[in-house]
């Protein structure tokens, strides 16, 4: 149960989850970390686990020392992140996604606000419902994708969107021109979420965006001109030496989920893996990487 901290606008929560019988290790891992308190999220096959942290400190701070915790149990793994209010969100949680701007053309909003979107903005809505697949756009790392991803994408393009979540990124990506989005994410739980979003609530033709079940790039067998990914540094690092093999010539690929200090290694590792760094952008504490496979 969550201790209500006063003075503190908002908390960060981080999110674990690790086979089921793990309970006692999230249990564990969470007390050692110095978090407020816990809440048992656990769905399906999986034990899940969200951990809720002071605002004083960065997330960074609290990522890693968590992290450092991890080392020892490979089995679990980090599901999401995030900031929550500190407010009674089971009754105000509808107010909490009011329209944000994000990048110079798309506004992100939970759908209960479409009637006072004005389409003479000029901007694109994506229309997220709040449910628990990460990606309602209000993060950091999504919107530095976003940000990249209206300069990076091509008419036409063909894409992928490794660790979709919410599918937001896919749906961004077809609102802005691209033909086809392969979306694919390790949680199966996140697969209706997706589909719900994308054909429901944004009208995208479901043969535009397909959302699979995969791990990282593990048996991806298309060819594309644009790779999104908004993971973490270390699945990131894992996948790198693969998204030239899926780049098509001239191929895009726009990553994020790294703090700023993580993209400057990840950037480092780009000329071995066959890609170049056209841009990069920072949103908060976060690092959002554009580059380009190299000639
Ligand atoms: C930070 S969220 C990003 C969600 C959304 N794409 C966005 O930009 O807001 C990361 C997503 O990656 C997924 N993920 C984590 N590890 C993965 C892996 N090895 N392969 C595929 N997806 C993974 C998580 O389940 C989660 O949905």
């Amino acid at each position: 149960m969550v201790n209500v901290v006063n003075g503190e606008s908002f908390w960060w929560y981080i999110t674990l989850q690790a086979p089921k019988g793990h309970e006692e290790v999230l249990a564990s891992l969470a007390e050692a970390s110095g978090c407020l308190g816990s809440e048992d999220t656990s769905r399906g096959e999986n034990a899940q686990l969200q951990i809720y942290y002071r605002s004083s400190k960065d997330l960074g701070a609290w990522l890693e020392r968590l992290s450092g915790l991890m080392d020892c149990w490979p089995e679990v793994s980090i599901r999401d992140m995030g900031r929550i209010e500190n407010r009674p969100w089971h009754t105000e949680w509808m107010d909490a996604f009011p329209p944000l701007n994000v990048g110079n053309r798309l506004t992100v909003m939970a759908p209960w606000h479409s009637e006072g979107f004005s389409p003479s903005s000029g901007r694109i809505p994506l229309y997220i419902y709040p449910g628990s697949s990460f990606g309602t756009g209000y993060h950091e790392s999504t919107q530095s994708v976003l940000s990249l991803l209206e300069r990076a994408i091509r008419p036409g393009d063909v894409a992928a969107d490794i660790g979709c979540g919410s599918a937001i990124l896919s749906i961004a990506a077809v609102k802005l021109g691209a033909s086809k989005v392969y979306a694919r994410d390790l949680d199966p739980s996140v697969v209706d979420e997706a589909l719900h979003n994308s054909r429901d609530l944004n009208d995208i033709p479901p043969e535009k965006i397909a959302v699979e079940v995969g791990d990282l790039l593990k048996g991806f067998d298309r060819k594309v001109d644009l790779l999104m990914a908004n993971i973490l540094f270390e699945p990131l690092c894992e996948m790198l030496p693969d998204v030239s093999k899926v780049l098509r010539e001239g191929g895009r690929a726009i990553f994020s989920g790294m703090l700023i200090a993580e993209g400057e290694e990840f950037k480092k590792l780009f000329p071995s893996a066959g890609l170049k760094l056209v841009d990069e952008i920072h949103c908060g504490d976060w690092c959002g990487l554009w580059a380009e496979a190299s000639s």
